[in-house]
């Protein structure tokens, strides 16, 4: 048997496979941010597919924290019975689910939360979070923890990566504070450490606490090197978190190391108000070909980190396409477990498929309409034949 068929931990959870859906956001949730009917019968048809383990779309801990209108949210208690609805959908048909919890930061717009976005340090787009809202962000996250261990998720994963609230403390080039908070790596990564701090003092033992970390922040001036990331992860590795998801890049800065491929040029212009389209467009099509899709892209910043990590499970994410790749990453240990999030979306039915032989690769051709589809405000599926 392969050993991607193999069984795995996550502290106490047994993963049954080494598969892992990477987070999604697909648009599919309300206005008011609740689980709908779609999210459950796409997890549940992802879940039937036999991955181990799905994490949630990002899943917003307080109202100034939505990337955008229709976002889920975990913020209120009524939240918990459709969130356990999804949570139930997906335990029906053997496979187990995580929440990866997270904050917009700068990351959303006015119209999406009726007033600026908060961020670490401030800009003529965004204001600077005061000692009380970071103290009311950093409960946030501990009871949006509690709701979701209420909700029945096996585990939560904080986003702590790709351009979001606790990936802006954690970086020189968004955080510039000068206060406990900013000014060194230590202060910096304050943030997420009392995150962490605050959300074991309420996760039931044995559960198991992930972060989704960048390696790299490809930002314009410095951010998150990959040095610094060894840095970090050696910092939660302390702090008994049980286990790494490794990605890279910032929404706002570096879209496409995030999700590396075509760059969707017309489907991405189409998001923006007609005027704007052309100039979209001209600054688009200079990106056009640069970001061309490796293997596990982001496997060499894993292998960097795994020294620091002792027995902490770690995994990649990115890029991940082919059977014979994956094998060799998790047989060399520089993985535990192959992340994807595009090849599911075209193939909900991929690791069956594996398993029974019948493919060797994802059939996803990293074109990034359905990253488009974000950007568009519809509903997340492969837009490869066609973009509607
Ligand atoms: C449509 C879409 C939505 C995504 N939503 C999230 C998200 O909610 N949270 C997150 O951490 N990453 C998100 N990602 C990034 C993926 O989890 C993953 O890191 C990235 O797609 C690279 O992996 P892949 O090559 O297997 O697609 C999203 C990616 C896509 C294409």
């Amino acid at each position: 048997m392969s050993i991607l068929f193999s069984p795995f931990n996550l502290a106490k959870l047994e993963i049954k496979n080494r598969f892992i859906f990477s987070a999604c956001e697909d648009n599919l949730s309300t206005e008011q941010g609740f689980v709908t009917d779609e999210i459950i019968r796409k997890d549940s048809r992802i879940a039937a597919g036999e991955v181990g383990l799905i994490i949630s779309s990002h899943i917003a801990v307080h109202p100034l924290g939505c990337t955008k209108k229709r976002k889920l949210g975990i913020y209120n208690d009524d939240m918990i019975p459709r969130l356990k609805n999804l949570v139930d959908a997906v335990h029906d048909k053997r496979s187990k689910i995580i929440f990866q919890l997270g904050h917009a930061g700068i990351q959303t717009t006015e119209d999406a939360i009726g007033q600026l976005p908060l961020g670490p340090s401030p800009s003529p787009k965004n204001l600077e979070m005061n000692e009380d809202q970071i103290q009311e962000v950093i409960l946030a996250f501990a009871r949006g923890s509690a709701r979701a261990i209420e909700a029945g998720a096996d585990g939560i994963q904080l986003h702590a990566a790709h351009g979001y609230l606790i990936n802006e403390f954690l970086s020189p080039y968004f955080n510039r504070r000068s206060d406990l908070w900013g000014g060194s790596e230590e202060n910096r990564f304050q943030f997420l450490g009392n995150i962490v701090i605050e959300i074991k003092k309420i996760l039931p033992e044995g559960v198991p606490l992930l972060i989704k970390l960048n390696s790299n922040d490809y930002t314009p001036e410095e951010g998150i090197t990959p040095g610094l990331a060894v840095s970090y992860a050696e910092r939660l590795a302390g702090l008994k978190i049980d286990g790494i998801e490794v990605s890279c890049g910032t929404t706002s800065r570096s879209p496409w190391n995030i999700c590396r491929g075509d760059i969707p040029i017309k489907e991405i212009s189409k998001s923006f108000p007609e005027a704007q389209r052309p100039v979209v467009e001209a600054a688009l099509g200079k990106m056009a070909g640069k970001f061309e899709l490796q293997e596990g892209y982001n496997l060499e910043a894993t292998k960097m980190i795994r020294p620091v990590m002792g027995n902490i499970p770690l995994f990649a994410v990115g890029g991940f396409r082919h059977v014979s790749d994956m094998e060799e990453a998790v047989k060399n240990g520089y993985t535990d477990f192959i992340s994807m999030c595009r090849p599911f979306i075209r193939e909900p039915y991929l690791i069956k498929h594996i398993r029974e032989g019948k493919v060797k690769a994802a059939s996803c051709t990293s074109c990034n309409k359905c990253f488009a589809a974000v950007a568009n405000d519809i509903p997340v599926k492969c837009y490869n034949k066609e973009f509607v």
